[in-house]
């Protein structure tokens, strides 16, 4: 959403869009009957309209939060699911890093990992109080603050032997520190830089030690989850049994009121958030 702000994406002065979940509380389309739970893409608005075709009517899966569809169940773990299984190809007691490791798409990897059976599972944030949620709550082997001294130095303390699986939320520093650690044939699923969303102008320098890419044969890949959405059914099948048990809870942030939507934006880009930020406008 922020880049998109870069880029003309949205006009001036017109209702931004994003994910959210509503209820229709009138309507002339079949598919979209009056009470149903529906996910569209026409957020930062207390009322809607939307076609048949711009809206969907969520699964209802007995025991999972309905917030759920816009957290770990959503774009965001969809996200975290494709990183980690289609690009990443993470296999069982690997060593994974995840930057930005305690917002929306961080914890997602990180419990998801956990479950695929990964050996150790690393992340970086923006504070200590942060760093302890990942492996107090969140099930994270360990964690640091990345503003505390060089980024590759915290890696290398917390995986001695080296990463087989990066999954990069930030870019600059991070990247660069991840592929120094990185084991030979290890692999990189990059997922967002938010470290230059807000300096488009003057971005991070790109990792310096990219030719190291050749010399450790490693593989670092893009992927944009918009591309992947075929996988959701994987991600239900795989995640709902442990929603339903309890063992996998949503990471949210919820701020309440429509008026705060701005300042909630924001401090997703501050580092205000711990797992999805969400702004609640209804019951
Ligand atoms: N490829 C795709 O299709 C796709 C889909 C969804 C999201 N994404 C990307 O995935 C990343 C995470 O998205 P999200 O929605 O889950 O957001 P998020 O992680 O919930 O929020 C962003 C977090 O980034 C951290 N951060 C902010 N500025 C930073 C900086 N300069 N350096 C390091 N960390 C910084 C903040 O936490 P701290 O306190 O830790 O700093 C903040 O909580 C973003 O880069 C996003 O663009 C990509």
């Amino acid at each position: 959403m922020r880049e998109l702000m870069n880029e003309d994406g949205w006009e001036l002065h017109g209702p931004l869009e994003g994910r959210t979940i509503g209820r229709v509380v009138e309507s002339r389309a079949d598919a979209l009957p009056v009470g149903a739970i529906v996910f569209h893409r026409q957020a930062w608005r207390t009322h809607s309209i939307v076609t048949a075709d711009g809206a969907n009517v969520l699964p209802d899966f007995e025991g999972v939060p309905l917030s759920a569809h816009l957290s770990i169940l959503g774009g965001t773990g969809l996200s975290a699911w494709v990183g980690l299984t289609r690009v990443a190809r993470l296999q069982a007691d690997e060593t994974i890093f995840i930057s930005a490791a305690a917002g929306g798409v961080g914890t997602a990897a990180g419990r998801i990992a956990r479950l695929l059976g990964a050996g150790r599972i690393i992340g970086s944030t923006g504070s200590a109080a942060k760093a302890a949620h990942l492996t107090e709550h969140v099930g994270f082997d360990a964690a640091f603050d990345y503003h505390d001294g060089p980024i590759a130095d915290r890696l290398r303390e917390a995986a001695p032997d080296g990463l087989h699986v990066y999954l990069d939320n930030v870019g600059g520093e991070h990247l660069e520190a991840a592929i120094d650690v990185m084991r030979d044939y290890g692999r990189i699923a990059w997922c967002g830089a938010v470290a230059q969303y807000n300096t488009p102008l003057d971005p991070p320098p790109a990792p310096r030690n990219l030719y190291d890419v050749v010399g450790r044969s490693l593989r670092l890949e893009g992927f944009l989850v918009r591309n992947n959405l075929d996988a959701r059914p994987e991600l239900y099948d795989f995640l709902v049994p442990h929603l339903r048990s309890g063992a996998v809870v949503p990471d949210e942030t919820i701020v309440d009121g429509f008026d705060r939507v701005v300042e909630a934006f924001l401090g997703v880009l501050t580092g205000a958030n711990t797992g999805k930020m969400i702004v609640r406008i209804g019951d």
